[in-house]
């Protein structure tokens, strides 16, 4: 442990990641650092879904780390997506979250105009003016439209989900999500049309990484999580297991409910506390659907950028936007499949209000993480424990371990050159 109360760098007390410095959470040159390595280079971050934009010219306004991007489809039904800064004066010049142009985009300050895939096509006065048979100003002559192009990103989709990169020399998506985690993507994205539901949105005054940590946090649903616990959802006699790909940056919690919990059944489970009852039953309205193939939720993973969510019959995705050291935007993208029946979406629907910002189970994971930030803030020399199953990094048939959390951070050493 350093001496300072307020120390300079992250400092590790030994070469495991059992034991994970409080400053990873709250320093700020950590943060950059992170962004660059994470967010912009060698890594393939989450977008949005095609069913988003099912239209030529239809966009979506999202964010890759802290760069704005903009998730477009052209004339010709492709998928582009542009860095959201224009070649002039770098405006984020798209403020609408979501809408369709067919004329492609214009920055609002001087009205130069893109292409729906990013190339520029219009620049005003770029030749001037005439004035007493004289032309003034304008571009110089070497200037060309083909040079002065937005951002483009390397994209690539799969089962109706779409990613991209800053970076064009990245490993294909199959190879960064490896095949153990493929299995688990494809297993919801089996392609099938998916349907959007709704959105929620929310600004969580904590690092980004605790939301990845939450979501490879095995340890907690049962016991913060009352709701699950009240009503039956979770179970200790749930079959589990925990898995990651080569390089521990992405994981699957996978569990198996010993049995499905019918509506019938609630008053049943409600004896885990007796006081509480639902209201509406319908909540617990689980019917298993065959491609599950057994786990009835899977939560993967995706470093950095995304969560992909099966809890029973309710799907989605939650996207990561980092703000600073200390606080992220997650968006929820709820989503059915276009095969469904309106009962099923409906289902969906209703199972979808035990997640989001006030979910039933979810607004519990919010407050950690604030609470977890405020913890780190008031003593950035000190350190967190993850220690849980020992200080081995690998799969597991059980969910009482930490591992998948000492995983990514060894990923996390990896990349951020930290050794010490
Ligand atoms: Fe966009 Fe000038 S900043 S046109
Ligand atoms: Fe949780």
């Amino acid at each position: 442990m350093t001496s300072s109360v307020f120390p300079d760098t992250v400092h590790w007390e030994d070469s495991g990641t059992s034991r994970i410095p409080f400053m990873v959470y709250t320093n700020e040159a950590t943060h950059r650092k992170e962004l660059e390595r994470f967010f912009y280079r060698k890594h393939w971050c989450y977008v949005g879904l095609e069913a988003e934009i099912p239209n030529p010219g239809d966009f979506i306004r999202t964010a890759i780390g802290e760069r704005s991007v903009i998730m477009v489809r052209s004339q010709d039904g492709n998928i582009h997506v542009l860095e959201n800064v224009c070649a002039h004066r770098g405006m984020a010049f798209c403020r609408e979250r979501h809408g369709n142009r067919k004329d492609g985009f214009t920055c609002p300050y001087h009205q130069w105009n893109y292409s729906l895939k990013g190339d520029l096509q219009g620049v005003p006065f770029r030749r001037g003016v005439k004035q007493d048979g004289k032309v003034l100003g304008g571009m110089p002559p070497e200037f060309r439209l083909e040079d002065n192009g937005l951002t483009k990103l390397k994209v690539t989709t799969r089962g109706g989900v779409v990613f991209a990169s800053f970076d064009h020399d990245v490993e294909s998506l199959e190879d960064y999500l490896g095949p153990t985690i493929l299995q688990c993507f494809d297993r919801t994205f089996n392609g099938r049309k998916l349907r959007i539901l709704g959105y929620n949105r929310q600004r969580i005054p904590g690092n980004w990484k605790l939301m990845q940590e939450n979501i490879k946090d095995p340890y907690h649903p049962g016991l913060l999580h009352t709701w699950f616990v009240t009503f039956g959802l979770w179970r200790a006699d749930n079959r589990s297991e925990l898995k990651m790909d080569d390089r521990h940056r992405h994981a699957a919690m996978i569990s198996t409910k010993g049995n499905a919990l019918k509506a019938s059944e609630v008053s049943q489970v409600a004896r885990f506390k007796e006081d509480m009852h639902l209201h509406d039953p319908r909540f617990l309205d689980i019917v298993p659907e065959p491609w599950w193939g057994g786990p009835t939720a899977v939560m993967t993973t995706i470093f950095p950028s995304v969560i992909l969510q099966q809890s029973v019959n309710s799907v989605s995705t939650r996207q990561i936007q980092p703000n600073g050291a200390g606080s992220f935007d997650f968006y929820w993208t709820h989503f059915a499949f276009e095969d469904d029946s309106d009962e099923m979406v409906q289902r969906r629907l209703r199972q979808a209000n035990l997640f989001g910002p006030a979910g039933f189970v979810s607004a519990d994971d919010g407050e950690v993480i604030e609470f977890s930030q405020q913890g780190f803030e008031s003593k950035p020399f000190h350190r967190a424990l993850a220690q849980l199953g020992g200080s081995d990094i690998g799969d597991t048939d059980h969910m009482v371990s930490e591992t998948l959390i000492r995983g990514m951070y060894q990923y996390w050493r990896e990349v951020m050159e930290a050794p010490e």
